[in-house]
């Protein structure tokens, strides 16, 4: 399991949420550029914004030009070219000084930054993007700027979002009256607030509350087929800092989000249990300050959160199926994937589950094959 670089240090959120730009960069341009021939990424509020390390290796324009630079020169070796071009917005008038220094030197991919505002630039997203597969990532600092309306045209075109959602802050405003205009512009309108109290009555917590009526505003809004979130832990607390929400219309992106998702969740667990063993460390003045979580505790803690998480996708997946008695198989993946921390695998095992009990059938296997695909209907039997 890979540690995160130094520059992340008291800043570990960052580094897991850099982690999961650059690594579903990585796959999504390899799989997409070459179909498409041209990857667009877009970066919503890119600073550089607080980055420690060498030439801003911690901030998400160096990030995005080099995992996209890699994967095109691979791609071009493997005999699959495609180009990128990116379009770095940032609204601050210094940092978008540090941007032009950050992109000066930038060659074999477009680079084109912007001074403004990223929900008033979106028709010249949308140009920019045009005939392009496009991937957006919007990074704000707290909940303001990127209203869904204004984002809706771009959203509703082909691509795909990785969306900061700043949970830390909203769940604490979100029904505070003063922003009351802010979180209704960040929502796409007021329909929000009947959902969020649904939420709250049959038991979520205001956290999960916020986060799910986001998903479904986003998905509603932004016209997206699948949307999923990964949480992103405050380090030192057991607290949500904030949520990665991901938005596309293709299971395969779905599904490698997913695999993306469950790389890196050990990588959290790990920076977690080791600042807890480092505040007991503190606490009882026993000088193991540096003390290692070990493996089986890493696996326990990814065990219990993962067995919640299984509970729930599982409940709410068979509530589909009962209501429409069948799915096509993509559906009923995508369904089922939309959860935090389930995996393809899960999935199949649950399946074969249901099969087992003869509570469902696949239909459309072939020979002998046992594991369903996109070919197939799974069929449920009263
Ligand atoms: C959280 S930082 C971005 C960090 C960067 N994405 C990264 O991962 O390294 C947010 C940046 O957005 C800029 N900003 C704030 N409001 C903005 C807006 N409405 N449009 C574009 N940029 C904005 C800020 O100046 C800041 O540089």
């Amino acid at each position: 399991m890979k540690k995160l670089k130094p520059e992340y240090d008291g800043r570990e959120q960052t580094g897991i949420k850099h982690k999961i730009l650059r690594d579903y960069l990585n796959i999504a341009c390899r799989i997409v550029g070459p179909k498409w021939k041209k990857f667009s990424y877009v970066d919503g509020f890119s600073g550089p914004w607080n980055a420690k390390g060498d030439n801003f290796s911690d901030s998400s324009p160096d990030i995005a030009i080099k995992t996209l630079s890699h994967a095109r020169r691979e791609s071009i070796k493997a005999g699959r070219p495609f180009d990128v071009q990116c379009l770095f917005i940032e609204k601050d008038t210094r940092n978008y000084r540090t941007l032009e220094q950050l992109l000066a030197h930038v060659s074999g991919i477009g680079v084109k930054p912007l001074n403004g505002s990223f929900e008033d630039e979106i028709s010249q997203v949308i140009k920019f993007v045009e005939g392009t597969f496009w991937f957006a990532f919007i990074d704000p600092k707290g909940w303001t700027g990127m209203s869904l309306k204004k984002m809706a045209p771009l959203l509703r075109s082909r691509g795909e979002v990785l969306i900061n959602f700043m949970s830390i802050y909203i769940d604490r405003f979100i029904t505070y009256e003063k922003i009351s205009p802010d979180i209704d512009d960040l929502m796409g309108g007021t329909n929000w607030r009947t959902n969020f109290d649904l939420l709250l009555e049959s038991g979520s917590t205001r956290e999960q509350a916020a986060i799910e009526t986001y998903c479904n505003e986003l998905k509603r809004t932004g016209g997206f087929k699948y949307v999923k979130y990964f949480r992103v832990l405050t380090p030192d607390k057991n607290r949500t800092f904030f949520n990665l929400v991901y938005g596309t219309n293709h299971i395969r992106g779905l599904e490698k989000f997913s695999e993306v998702e469950r790389n890196v969740y050990p990588l959290q667990a790990k920076i977690h249990l080791k600042k807890e063993l480092a505040a007991r460390a503190q606490k009882t003045k026993i000088n193991d300050l540096f003390a290692e979580p070990d493996e089986v505790e890493i696996e326990n803690q990814i065990e219990d959160d993962r067995r919640w998480a299984l509970d729930r996708a599982k409940a709410d997946w068979l509530e589909h199926i009962q209501i429409s008695k069948q799915l096509p198989y993509e559906h009923a993946l995508g369904l089922f994937l939309q959860r935090a921390f389930v995996w393809k695998s899960d999935f199949h095992g649950f399946v074969q589950e249901l099969v087992d009990a003869k509570s469902l059938k696949i239909e459309g296997l072939t020979g002998r094959q046992k594991v369903p695909n996109k070919h197939c209907t799974l069929v449920w039997i009263d």
